[in-house]
């Protein structure tokens, strides 16, 4: 991490930020009546709640906050105007960073600074395409002409937001901008766009204020906290199953020592393979979950024996090995929480592209495609680990046996992509580093973007990256 270059960065964003703020016109802030200084006010409250209820998530893929603070200040934009919603922002982003979420100065002084740079420019924005504010007489006429300025409000803050957060990233974690960007932006902008699609519901809470004031607020906002709760409650059940799930294969893995952190391997190499390939956050997060998962059927003590075996195993043993998938799908099945996906990928993931793999003989695109990464993640775990009987295969020549079989065990597309980048470099340089400290950037770690779900991409430089020891070898390729 270059902490030198974060507070510069941090510095430079706090110059733009104090300077946009003189660009801001405070006339119709100040002349606010009595009753929309309460409105304001009602807002800002309702904006730290929010804040107060802010769910960060975290995955392999990445990380975000579920927040609908994003509502709120975009109601004060349709309500009030631009130069309130920067008002909004100075408000209720220094109070969220510093009070409610208790933020070290650097990057308390990011994010607000970032929110106030994005709010002003989107201001700057909505003024230029003829926003106006409803209060105090523009009413719905200014509503219906303030409806494309209002998209080109919210286009032009989260593009500045994320491209604030990319720079950040990029800094701290050594990577190329448009590296951080493409997976904070999301393929197509689909991060944007799932933001701007919730955007609407400012319209109908500005419309609740005009008719209803303060009344309109609390009704329009009271019930999206409690939609939050139950994504909060739902969201912690999910991560206390995926725990346990975890938990029980790290259990698994630990009676035999040449499979320790096998699965964790596999889980990461197929990540980063599904990344390399633009699949998108939530197909990367089931390939990695299917990955952690595919060889859970191996609960069963009976395989521990037969894999431990010095001699070659009898077509007996092997037939018992191969129930090993099988094996996972009965007990994965008898857990609500796995997506059928996830299910599938166990199932499949010892299926070969020729058609000679089990247990269902699939053929080529037939097999689904999160098992068709994991069945190369597989084979590239147990040729780059050291056996009893040999030792690991190097880059090249694993390089050179993925180009062997591809198109008769592997996917070709998978392999070509694998061979055509960096990815088995990058696996070998993480699975051999030594465990360091999961040191966070002070800017990013907590740079949270003030809408329902930004994303931060997981990719960390290699030296930060939790390495499992040295490579161990699996006993995978067996089976
Ligand atoms: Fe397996």
């Amino acid at each position: 991490m270059n902490q030198r270059a974060i507070q510069t960065y941090v510095a430079a964003i706090s110059v733009v930020a104090l300077g946009a703020l003189a660009l801001v016109d405070w006339a119709p802030l100040l002349a606010l009546s009595g009753r929309d200084q309460a409105g304001l006010i009602l807002l800002i409250l309702l904006g730290l709640v929010s804040e107060s209820m802010s769910l960060r998530t975290a995955s392999k893929s990445g990380s975000g906050t579920f927040t609908i603070t994003f509502i709120p200040l975009l109601t004060s934009v349709l309500v009030f105007g631009p130069s309130t919603a920067a008002a909004f922002m100075v408000v209720a982003g220094s109070l969220g960073q510093f009070v409610v979420h208790r933020k070290p100065f650097l990057k308390g002084a990011f994010n607000v600074s970032q929110y106030l740079v994005a709010t002003v420019l989107a201001g700057i924005a909505y003024s230029w395409m003829g926003g106006r504010a409803m209060m105090p007489d523009g009413g719905s006429a200014a509503l219906l002409a303030s409806l494309i300025p209002f998209v080109g409000y919210g286009v032009v803050f989260l593009l500045v937001n994320h491209a604030a957060v990319s720079g950040a990233i990029a800094i701290s974690r050594g990577l190329t901008f448009q590296a951080v960007w493409g997976e904070v932006f999301g393929k197509w902008g689909s991060n944007i766009v799932y933001d701007l699609m919730v955007s609407p519901i400012a319209i109908a809470v500005a419309i609740l204020y005009h008719e209803l004031w303060l009344f309109g607020l609390i009704t329009a906002l009271m019930p999206l906290f409690f939609i939050r709760h139950s994504y909060f409650l739902n969201y912690k059940l999910i991560r206390a199953n995926q725990d346990l799930l975890s938990a029980l294969v790290k259990a698994i893995e630990t009676r035999d020592p040449y499979t320790s952190g096998h699965s964790v391997r596999v889980s990461n190499l197929a990540g980063a393979i599904a990344r390399e390939m633009n699949l998108g956050v939530r197909i990367v997060d089931r390939i990695e979950q299917s990955a952690l998962l595919h060889d859970i059927g191996k609960i069963d003590a009976i395989y521990t024996e037969i894999l431990r075996k010095p001699s070659s195993l009898s077509f007996e043993e092997r037939q018992v090995i191969e129930s090993h998938v099988t094996k996972g799908v009965d007990l994965l099945q008898s857990l609500s929480s796995v997506p059928a996906a996830v299910i599938a990928d166990v199932r499949h993931h010892h299926e070969r592209i020729d058609g000679r793999g089990y247990p269902d003989k699939l053929r080529g695109e037939e097999i689904p495609l999160g098992a068709r990464i994991i069945n190369v993640c597989d084979a590239i775990d147990a040729m780059l680990s050291d056996r009893p009987y040999r030792k690991a295969l190097s880059i090249e020549a694993t390089r050179e046996e993925l180009k062997k079989f591809a198109g008769i065990q592997f996917d070709e597309t998978v392999v070509e992509m694998i061979v055509n980048s960096n990815v088995l470099e990058e696996h070998v340089a993480n699975v051999r580093a030594p465990s360091v400290s999961s040191e966070v950037d002070p800017a990013t770690e907590g740079a949270d973007l003030p809408s329902p779900e930004a994303r931060a991409p997981a990719r960390r430089p290699k030296a930060a990256r939790s390495g499992h020891g040295s490579a161990v070898p699996s006993t995978e390729g067996r089976a």
